[in-house]
């Protein structure tokens, strides 16, 4: 890799702490992350990799208030659940810290304070929704109401869940409090505003034109939040859980969480480094990237770069990879309505698949649009893919040479041109991975991964080595000297993507990895620099000796070489790479969904019936059959005279014609009841109604918002004809 920078920092979004991380977090953020990041080490370079937990913000108060704990218990409860899960699933955070440090909040603070005092600042007093009855103005998720652009009635202050939207409080329709359900009034409050507008035509320069090669759907995303024109934007809220504003008077008065979140990549890095962190973000050597999800582009191209901006002296991000949402079986993931699936618990419904679930993540990672996770391709790609391709040629390739030449790799002899044929392609499909890994097109990374296998796997079925050893020993020796050749490409193309497999797969070669630089803590907590298995081939003279008690250790240089074995090198034991995924381990996934989706299915069926008018008492086909219900048609309709509510309709009842008066004028003008045929009640008894003898009722439906229409027969009928 040719790259001008000498080291790269990759943060990823730090997720809220108010509940577990499911498959559409992973997909969309951690897992290509972590490849990325186990790339770049693989090719040998210094890299450090910062996440934690975003403890701050509205959704884990109401949380805190729902389960009657404070926001601490709930941040102490997910944070290790989230660490736990990503650690479990191999995805190895150098920090994983967390915005309620003690280091954040002096970092945060700081940051602000110097913002403030270099004037960056705008101060403005608005009015807020405040509710009355809770005693507190209700910032962001604190209200509910009805969302302008598309109608669901719990949009939140900030952001319709439904349609995507950002919204501003102000734009609800009938706002209430999530807190107490009040109607809220409005406050007068002060706050500070970093004035975006300012930052416009430096974003504009800086990515419009600067950055063309970030993902379309995050430029395109920038793009517009810059042509809608940017305004001001509040930095602090009233509210008591967060980083007090560090200003005097600002008493009640903390960060805004979006912008302290981000400000915790850099106190993490300090948590970790605290006399070394600023040459990760302040030294032009360091190249930037944040993988995000698609929600968070505007905060991270936009907000945060100018906040880094206006307080200078800070790296920029060189890239910012952001995915589209996965869903779930068709259906969007939601965490509030428990549709996904949990890391934390596939971890526990899945051991040592852990690999698995990266794999399928990875092959349907939504980079390009929505994708959808479901538990049968989920099934078939583990069966089909990884145990029957990937697995089967690696299980090959190590039991026979287990078999016929007693763990040892065969010698290679002169080759045929299928050995030479299939030794070509390994070079095109790693410049293919290379390219696919540096241009963040991970899907397609690990097509060229799948691509070696495949090729391994058909190479060794078309070259057939348990059945040349009977006539030609030498030349299974060069098929099978060749197959654990590719089984090294293997387990370098890989280890990106299924770390797992990949090392067992070392085991079963006797091999170890020169794996760039870690720097998670030691035992101590002290951060150390650590070449994680140093290889002769990465050069690095000074180092240990190899720590993986073998005398190989691979290297990405090596990939494709056809001597990363030389002959004689002892195999270690021979073990399943991957296995199968049984139909009942889908099914009771599949049944815990279909579960959820009955249950979901029950409460709005119930909120819908909640709507309608309840059932009035039972009655006797006796009474119903008393009731002379007939088809009619209105000849002439009129209001009637200083009332707002009557129409007098004149109608033919295929009987008679006669006269119905009826409170239906809020909904029809006299003009729309001409010609339409109706349904009434022929025998109700004569009513006098504003003088008017009414003979009759016309049939009318009433929605659960009390809007009503009359009911006509589908098809025009003969009038007089009997309903029963
Ligand atoms: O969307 C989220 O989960 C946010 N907590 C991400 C924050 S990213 C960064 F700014 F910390
Ligand atoms: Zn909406």
């Amino acid at each position: 890799m040719d790259s001008e920078f000498k080291r790269t920092l990759v943060t990823c979004a730090l997720p809220y702490t108010n509940g577990p991380v499911h498959i559409g977090h992973l997909a969309g953020v951690y897992v290509p992350a972590d490849i990325y990041v186990r790339y770049l080490r693989l090719r040998g370079e210094d890299v450090l990799f910062v996440c934690g937990s975003d403890e701050h913000g509205v959704p884990i108060t109401i949380k805190a208030r729902e389960q009657g704990c404070s926001p601490q218990d709930i941040v102490d409860r997910y944070h290790g659940l989230i660490r736990d899960s990503f650690a479990g699933l191999g995805i190895n955070f150098d920090v994983y810290g967390r915005t309620t440090s003690k280091v954040h909040e002096k970092t945060a603070s700081d940051f602000f304070r110097k913002l403030y005092d270099d004037g960056k600042f705008i101060v403005r007093e608005s009015e807020q929704y405040y509710d009355p009855e809770a005693g507190t103005f209700l910032a962001d998720r604190y209200i509910v109401g009805t969302c302008p652009k598309c109608g669901f009635e719990r949009a939140y202050g900030d952001q319709c869940e439904k349609c995507g939207s950002t919204l501003s409080p102000d734009e609800l329709i009938n706002p209430r409090s999530k807190l107490s359900g009040a109607q809220p009034i409005r406050k007068k409050t002060s706050h500070w505003y970093l004035p975006l507008q300012d930052y416009e035509q430096w974003l504009r320069d800086w990515i419009l034109e600067g950055h063309k090669e970030w993902r379309p759907n995050v430029y395109g995303q920038v793009k517009s939040w810059l042509d809608g024109g940017l305004q001001p934007r509040a930095v602090t809220r009233d509210l008591d859980w967060g980083v007090p504003v560090p200003v005097e008077g600002a008493e009640g008065k903390v960060l805004y969480v979006w912008f302290d979140a981000p400000i915790g990549y850099i106190s993490n890095t300090r948590e970790l480094f605290p006399d070394d962190w600023e040459k990760w973000w302040k030294s032009e050597d360091t190249r930037l990237i944040h993988f995000i999800g698609k929600d968070n582009i505007v905060f991270h191209c936009i907000v945060f770069p100018s906040m880094l901006k206006a307080h200078g002296g800070y790296i920029l991000p060189d890239n910012v990879p952001s995915n589209e949402f996965l869903n779930l079986e068709g259906d969007k993931i939601s965490t509030s309505q428990n549709w996904a699936v949990w890391a934390h618990e596939y971890l526990r419904d899945f051991p040592g698949k852990e690999d698995v679930l990266r794999y399928v993540l990875t092959a349907n990672a939504p980079e390009t649009k929505d994708n959808d996770f479901s538990w049968k391709d989920f099934q078939q790609r583990n069966n089909s893919e990884l145990v029957a391709i990937f697995g089967n040629f690696v299980n090959r390739a190590v039991v026979l040479t287990h078999k016929y030449f007693d763990g040892k790799v065969p010698a290679r002899g002169t080759l045929e041109p299928v050995d030479s044929e299939v030794l070509a392609q390994i070079p095109e499909l790693r410049s293919s991975l290379e390219r696919n890994f540096e241009g963040f097109h991970f899907r397609e990374a690990l097509k060229d991964a799948m691509s070696i296998a495949r090729l391994g796997n058909k190479y060794i079925s078309d070259t057939e080595p348990w059945k040349v050893i009977k006539t030609d020993r030498d030349r299974a020796a060069t098929i099978l000297n060749i197959s654990l050749q590719i089984c090294c490409d293997l387990a370098l193309a890989f280890e990106p993507f299924t770390p797992f497999a990949a090392e067992r797969l070392r085991g079963m070669l006797h091999v170890g990895l020169a794996a760039g630089f870690d720097h998670r803590p030691d035992r101590d907590g002290a951060a150390q620099h650590t070449v994680l298995c140093p290889s002769p081939v990465a050069g690095d003279s000074d180092s240990a000796a190899p720590s993986c008690g073998t005398d190989i250790c691979l290297d990405w240089s090596m990939f494709g070489s056809a001597d990363m074995l030389p002959a004689g090198h002892a195999l270690g034991e021979a073990e399943l790479l991957f296995a199968k995924v049984e139909d009942d381990a889908i099914e009771a996934q599949t049944a815990r969904l279909a579960a959820i989706k009955a249950e979901r299915e029950a409460a709005a069926a119930a909120e819908a019936a909640k709507k309608a008018a309840p059932l009035k008492p039972e009655c006797s086909y006796e009474d119903f059959d008393k009731m002379d219900i007939r088809t009619a048609t209105v000849l002439d309709a009129e209001r009637v005279p200083k009332t707002d509510k009557l129409l007098k309709l004149t109608i033919d009842t295929g009987l008679d014609r006669r006269v119905i008066v009826s409170g239906i004028a809020e909904y029809y003008s006299p003009e729309d009841m001409k010609g339409r045929q109706i349904c009434i009640l022929a025998n109700l008894r004569p009513r006098t109604i504003r003088g008017i003898e009414s003979k009759g009722m016309i049939l009318m439906a009433r929605q659960g918002d009390g809007k009503m229409r009359f009911i006509t027969p589908q098809e025009v009928l003969a009038d007089g004809s009997q309903i029963n």
